[in-house]
C-alpha cells in the first residue's frame, strides 16, 4: 500500500474509483477536487500546478492530491494544504479525505491518514496538522483520534452552517 499522486498511467484506476462513489450515490467526494469534464491529462496537469501553487483559484493556498493505492486500485484519497487561510482554520484545516465506499471500515481511512501525517513533515516541513470534522461524521472524528488528534474546541461555524470540530495532531 502506497500514496501516490495521479499519473497519467492511473487514468482507469481513477475511473474505477470514482464509480465506487457513483454507485453508492454519493455525488460528493471530499477531498478530491478532480472536474469531470476535464480529461484524465487535464486532470494530471490540474493537480500538480495546485501542488506547486500556480493558478490557484482566489483564496486557494497550494494542495496536494495525494491517493491511497494498493496492487495498482485506489483505496482513497487525501488533499494536503500546504498551509492555513483564516477560514481554512476555522474549517478545512490542512487536510480532508474520502475511502472510496466499499472499502470502508477496515482501516484505511487510518492508514492514509498515517501516510499523509509523515508526508506533510518530510516533504513540506509542517509540524502540526489542523483536521477537523462534523461531530456527527463519527467515523472521522474516530479515525483523527486514532491518528493522535487532540481536540482543540468545537464550535458552530457559520460559512459552512455546522458544528465543526476542530482537532490538531503534533507531527
Ligand atoms: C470518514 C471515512 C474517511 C472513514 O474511512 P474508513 O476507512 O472507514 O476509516 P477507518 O476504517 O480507518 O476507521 C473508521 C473508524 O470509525 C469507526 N466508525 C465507523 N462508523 C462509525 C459510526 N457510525 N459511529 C462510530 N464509529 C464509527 C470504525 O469503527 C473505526 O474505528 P475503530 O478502528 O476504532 O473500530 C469514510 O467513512 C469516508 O470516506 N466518508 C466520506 C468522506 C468523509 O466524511 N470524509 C471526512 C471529511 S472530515
Amino acid at each position: 500500500m502506497k500514496l501516490i499522486q495521479l499519473g497519467l498511467e492511473h487514468e482507469a484506476a481513477l475511473r474505477d474509483f470514482l464509480a465506487d462513489f457513483a454507485a453508492a450515490g454519493e455525488e460528493r467526494i471530499p477531498a478530491y477536487f478532480g472536474d469531470p469534464d476535464m480529461s484524465h491529462a487535464e486532470i494530471v496537469e490540474t493537480f500538480a500546478k495546485q501542488s506547486r501553487g500556480e493558478g490557484l483559484e482566489e483564496g486557494w493556498v497550494p494542495g496536494t492530491t495525494l491517493f491511497l493505492v494498493e496492487d495498482g486500485r485506489i483505496l482513497g484519497v487525501a488533499n494536503l494544504r500546504h498551509r492555513l487561510t483564516d477560514h481554512l482554520r476555522r474549517f478545512g484545516g490542512h487536510v480532508g479525505y474520502s475511502i472510496r465506499p466499499s472499502e470502508r471500515n477496515q482501516g484505511f481511512a487510518t492508514r492514509l491518514l498515517e501516510e499523509v501525517k509523515a508526508y506533510a513533515r518530510v516533504t513540506l516541513g509542517i509540524d502540526s496538522l489542523l483536521v477537523t470534522c462534523e461531530p456527527e461524521n463519527a467515523a472521522s472524528a474516530r479515525v483523527i483520534e486514532k491518528c493522535g488528534g487532540v481536540l482543540e474546541d468545537e464550535s458552530f461555524y457559520e460559512p459552512a452552517g455546522h458544528r465543526v470540530r476542530r482537532y490538531s495532531i503534533a507531527l
